[in-house]
């Protein structure tokens, strides 16, 4: 069976191909808007949406040239449709309801959460071992740091999570806050990686909230690189540095404590991370041991929804939905929370 998957959770505009079959990643695209972004200093919804309608269409043809597929020699589609930003989700669901209901195929929605959560399983589609489960995963993204025990494929209980901003944003807020371009998490990690010492890393002693187990807090970091920055030199790119290093370094250790933690208190020895900041390159370097998806796999893309569609597959349970199933901007829909 050949599944077409599209995301379109926030401000990238992604397709994807699986041949359940032959266990292969036919197509891979991702079209992102960090151009109509770079402005605003963030994601802006409308925007977003508006990119959707543009970047959705050109992804998906692009993904059938690349597969050298015709659209009508797909046989299922599926879609995320649940968590984003609301208008980025409707503009993808309704594509691809219109496009499964054009050529009298069936469709099915997925979770963006979920999807990033089995993204580790990718490893398959290469012929590769996957991590063994069970797993405590961490799903720790622009939108979401969210704690999982994972058993089995589709087995999995949600632990806890952010009682605030997610890791990602923290990351993006200190940027904007230190007026690096957005996303400012990808140019702080390079930037330390080349620039900054173990003197720019503990220059500043920022907060790692001490929260109850399985739960994290980053807003008190937000706060506090608020007020450094009112009392220093913002022309000074060393002063810059050592704060966005420091900052960098108190997010991922308040991350790394927390996560062996709930590896102990479980009892589950595999570690596995996800999402955009799992992309992180000091973060690698604090857990050798760690499982991580490849940088392209963990931010956003359609891979890791047209993977999970491919397990739902293998399982029976790709089941076509209704026509008047709609979307949702929250995570409550996610089986344990
Ligand atoms: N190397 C990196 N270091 C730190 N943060 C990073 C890195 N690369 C990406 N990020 C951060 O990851 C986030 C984007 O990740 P992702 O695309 O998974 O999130 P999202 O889709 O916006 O959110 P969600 O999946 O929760 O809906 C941004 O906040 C970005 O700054
Ligand atoms: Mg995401």
């Amino acid at each position: 069976m050949k599944i077409l998957a599209i995301d379109t959770s926030c401000d990238e505009s992604c397709a994807a191909i699986i041949d359940t079959q032959k266990w292969k990643l036919l197509a891979d695209v991702v079209h992102s808007h960090i151009n109509s972004m770079k402005n605003f200093g963030g994601v802006v919804p409308e925007i977003a949406s508006r990119e959707h309608l543009k970047g959705l269409p050109l992804a998906v043809h692009e993904a059938l040239d690349s597969a050298k597929l015709k659209v009508d020699s797909i046989d299922h589609f599926v879609v995320t449709n649940r968590p984003g930003l609301i208008g980025s989700l409707l503009v993808g669901l309704s594509f691809t309801k219109s496009l499964a209901f054009s050529l009298g195929k069936p469709f099915s929605t997925l979770n963006h959460i979920e999807a990033h959560l089995f993204s580790p399983l990718m490893a398959t589609l290469d012929g590769k071992e996957p991590p063994p489960f069970p797993w405590i995963a961490c799903v720790v993204s622009g939108g979401h740091t969210e704690i999982f025990h994972v058993e089995s494929i589709f087995k999995y209980r949600w632990l806890g999570g952010t009682l605030d901003d997610a890791a990602g944003e923290a990351f993006d807020k200190v940027g904007k806050l230190l007026k690096l371009p957005y996303p400012a998490g990808p140019k702080i990690d390079r930037w330390v990686r080349e620039a900054a010492s173990e003197e720019h890393r503990t220059r500043f002693s920022f907060p790692r909230a001490k929260t109850e187990v399985h739960t994290l807090s980053f807003s008190g970091l937000k706060t506090a690189v608020a007020l450094e920055v009112k009392k220093r030199d913002l022309s000074n790119a060393d002063e810059i540095l050592a704060l966005a290093a420091s900052a960098q370094e108190a997010i991922l250790d308040a991350l790394v404590e927390k996560l062996r933690q709930t590896q102990k208190l479980v009892g589950v020895q595999t570690l596995v991370l996800t999402g955009g900041v799992a992309c992180n390159s000091r973060l690698r370097e604090k857990l050798p041991e760690a499982h991580f998806p490849s940088p392209k796999h963990c931010t956003d893309n359609a891979a890791m929804v047209a993977l999970l569609a491919g397990y739902y597959a293998k399982h029976n349970q790709l089941a076509p939905e209704s026509w008047n199933t709609t979307a949702y901007p929250s995570l409550s829909t996610l089986e344990g929370k």
